[in-house]
């Protein structure tokens, strides 16, 4: 017999934080890179179309001596029924022996999971003198972006919020923020001066930006090429499935490419729909960040180049946080262990 522990989002909130994923998400795409991580091709099934559907990213960390898989699950009518309209659940599993180890409230995690994802194209592809932040999308994901980018690059100090659609409160939202973010560092012990203000004229914040991370579910482009100055970085967080594009195709044909997954970003992230206009084709990706970051390609190579970084998010990310939290559950006892 065997037994299984499940982590329920409190019991991971008290042992996993912004740091941890930056390292555990770091980690992750260098035993990619080494050949010691494979994320296996998402299986994606909807229900309803633009109403309902699943999603599945699973993988294999041999380092961690772990595989498994993310299920995430979005159903839009659950709200109106005092219903998440998202459930994610992670299931970690021993690769010596095939036995499962826990079951995780991924919800818990994928927040700064993906933060951190955007953090390290920054840290790894932005000018090392970058100050000041765009963040384009101020909806959940957001905050998590803007806590993961403080917290991995030192030299941010000014952050803008613009919300593309218009159509929140900007103001009301970014004071939202400011508590949410502080709440992210404060748990990691970071901590950190910067201003966080809204804006709500996108190409003017654009043109001064340094970083920019673009997370909305745009499916056309909300940044265009002739708004970006040389030299900035563009992490592209957003385009997760077939279909979503945040920036322009002839912004991705003038910019030095990396991703996180060469085969799922031309498949169904950001690089996708421009592959299929003709503007770039998967030759031009330079590397994956787990190349760079194991030494094996070069990141930016001069302060005048366009970056982009496009994560649409992999399995071995989910992975390496999962086993971060359920290494330190374990030691702390926390978590309900039950018997398959
Ligand atoms: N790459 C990854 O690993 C990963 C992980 C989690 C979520 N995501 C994706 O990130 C995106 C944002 O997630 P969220 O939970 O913050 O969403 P959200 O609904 O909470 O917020 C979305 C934000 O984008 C704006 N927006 C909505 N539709 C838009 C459109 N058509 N054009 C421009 N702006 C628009 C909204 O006003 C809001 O500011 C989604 O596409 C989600 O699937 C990616």
């Amino acid at each position: 017999m065997s037994e299984i522990r499940i982590l329920s989002a409190e019991d991971i909130q008290q042992v996993f934080t912004i740091t941890d994923a930056l390292a555990a998400v770091e980690d992750a795409y260098r035993q990619k890179a080494e050949g010691a991580g494979v994320a296996w091709p998402m299986v994606y099934a909807a229900f309803e179309p633009g109403v309902a559907d699943m999603d599945i990213r699973s993988g294999h960390l041999s380092a961690s001596g772990l595989f498994g898989l993310k299920l995430t699950a979005w159903f839009s009518g659950n709200p109106a029924q005092g219903q998440p309209e998202i459930y994610s659940t992670t299931l970690i599993c021993d690769d010596t022996t095939g036995a499962p180890l826990a079951l995780l409230n991924a919800s818990a995690i994928t927040g700064l999971r993906t933060g951190a994802a955007a953090a390290l194209g920054a840290k790894w592809l932005a000018r090392k003198d970058a100050r000041n932040l765009l963040i384009a999308g101020s909806g959940h994901m957001s905050t998590f972006q803007v806590a993961a980018l403080l917290a991995a690059c030192e030299g941010i100090n000014h952050v803008e919020v613009w919300d593309p659609r218009g159509s929140e409160a900007p103001k009301a939202r970014v004071e939202q923020m400011r508590t949410q973010v502080a709440d992210i560092l404060a748990a990691a012990g970071i901590e950190r001066t910067y201003d966080l203000v809204a804006v709500s004229d996108g190409a003017h914040a654009v043109g001064h930006a340094d970083v920019i991370v673009t997370i909305t579910p745009a499916t056309s482009p909300i940044i265009k090429r002739d708004w970006v100055r040389p030299g900035t970085h563009i992490s592209c967080v957003g385009a997760d499935m077939e279909g979503k594009q945040e920036i322009e195709s002839a912004l991705a044909a003038a910019a030095r490419l990396y991703v996180d997954d060469r085969a799922q970003s031309v498949a169904s992230g950001e690089l996708e729909v421009a592959v299929k206009d003709g503007a770039i084709s998967e030759a031009d990706i330079v590397a994956e960040l787990g190349e760079v970051i194991a030494g094996k390609a070069e990141g930016r190579t001069s302060d005048e180049q366009i970056t982009v970084f496009d994560t649409s998010g992999i399995a071995v990310q989910d992975l390496a946080s999962s086993k971060v939290a359920f290494d330190r559950a374990v030691e702390r006892g926390l978590g309900t262990v039950v018997a398959l």
